[in-house]
């Protein structure tokens, strides 16, 4: 009963408050409390008033974490430019540094435009994680692919690359995407033109390049569907606890993230799910990346799934905050319009932090409240 009155009065005395535009309040006939007596009267509180200039990279850099994007078509139009260096602390190119384009032909390398986005991330105090030294097939030049090289002039073809590529850019980028998507589905070795020349030695080869190459450069193994648990990020554990036990150099694991909401909801694993699995490698003394995060729904997407959307880009985000060896979260462009799950799941799109007119969607409210701003 006290307790009801008590909370009635408080009641009372804040609807008072408000009404009067606040401040020192004192009943007749009393003395006023100190804020020493009772720090929790109203003008004992004091408020922080929202930051409206507060971005994911200010709120994420209170974590020690960096919030990056990849940049491809748009990098250069001036608004894309501004809310990519507003908001993020980090990049990626989402496609000119990989082979086809930055190694075109056996003897030329096109550093141009990865060159450009690294001159932008240094002049907006952005790191620059380099994607990607090997894949397997795609985006691979025809001379490389159609070469027909034999296993020794490719192991030195491909020590080359990383040599030549990773010495251009030694001392500035922060890390490197090494190998990228070498395992299927069952943990096997993928077949490239690597795996089937040089077995799976290939992978091994190329950390010891990037080592030698720029020994300041954070090496990683970076794939996709590892954030699953199953026979795929088995062997990727494994694939570390191998180089960690042999001295073969590697640094972390990038989690692709590529994720889809199905029709009914389901599809991306819970906060305690991922928060386990980003904590089996960070227990291998691995650092966590999570490299192209994106979260495409259907484009005829019910409310349910609009909102199962949302609590997983709170999920995935919170999942990194848990562990803190995850030290960056990257999305996979900037704008929904921008972004490859368009071209490449056809009814899915909506998958990443910004509309098409550069808006906040919910997705971006999501992420920063997850990362605590
Ligand atoms: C994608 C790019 O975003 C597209 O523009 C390109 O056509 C194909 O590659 N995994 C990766 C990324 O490691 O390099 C891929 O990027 C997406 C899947």
């Amino acid at each position: 009963m006290r307790a009801t009155r008590r909370v009635a009065l408080s009641m009372v005395l804040l609807a008072s408050l408000a009404a009067c535009g606040g401040g020192d309040v004192t009943i007749p006939g009393s003395t006023p409390k100190t804020c020493v007596d009772d720090p929790t009267q109203t003008k004992c509180i004091t408020t922080t008033t929202p930051n409206p200039d507060s971005t994911l990279r200010i709120v994420a850099a209170k974590t020690g974490r960096y919030v990056g994007a990849s940049v491809d078509a748009l990098f250069g139009q001036a608004t894309y430019n501004a809310v990519l260096s507003k908001e993020f602390s980090m990049l990626v190119a989402g496609n000119a540094q990989k082979w086809d384009a930055i190694h075109p032909a056996r003897a030329t390398f096109n550093y141009a435009r990865g060159d450009a986005m690294l001159a932008f991330a240094q002049a907006n105090g952005m790191k620059m994680r380099g994607h990607t030294l090997v894949w397997l097939n795609s985006q691979m030049p025809s001379w490389l692919i159609n070469g027909g090289f034999g296993a020794d002039t490719l192991a030195q073809i491909l020590k080359d690359h990383i040599t030549s590529v990773v010495g251009h850019y030694r001392g500035t980028i922060y890390a490197w995407d090494v190998v990228n998507e070498s395992f299927t589905g069952n943990g096997a070795i993928a077949a490239s033109v690597w795996s089937n020349t040089l077995g799976k030695g290939y992978i091994e080869t190329a950390f010891r390049a990037a080592r030698a190459a720029d020994p300041a450069a954070l090496l990683f193994y970076n794939d996709y569907n590892l954030e699953y648990n199953g026979a795929k990020q088995d062997s990727a554990a494994a694939l570390i606890a191998d180089f960690k036990a042999r001295g073969v150099p590697i640094d972390g694991i990038g989690f692709q993230a590529h994720f889809q909401i199905n029709a009914d909801g389901s599809g991306v694993p819970d906060k305690a799910a991922l928060t386990s699995v980003f904590q089996r490698f960070a227990n291998l003394g691995m650092k966590i990346h999570l490299t192209e995060l994106d979260v495409r729904i259907r484009t005829t997407a019910s409310a349910a799934e609009l909102a199962a959307q949302t609590k997983a880009w709170s999920d995935i985000t919170g999942a990194c905050m848990a562990v803190p060896a995850c030290e960056a979260i990257v999305v996979w462009g900037i704008t929904d319009t921008e972004s490859w799950v368009n071209a490449t799941f056809p009814g899915y799109g909506s998958a990443l932090l910004f509309d098409g007119s550069f808006g906040k969607k919910a997705s971006y409210t999501a992420v920063k409240t997850a990362i605590g701003g």
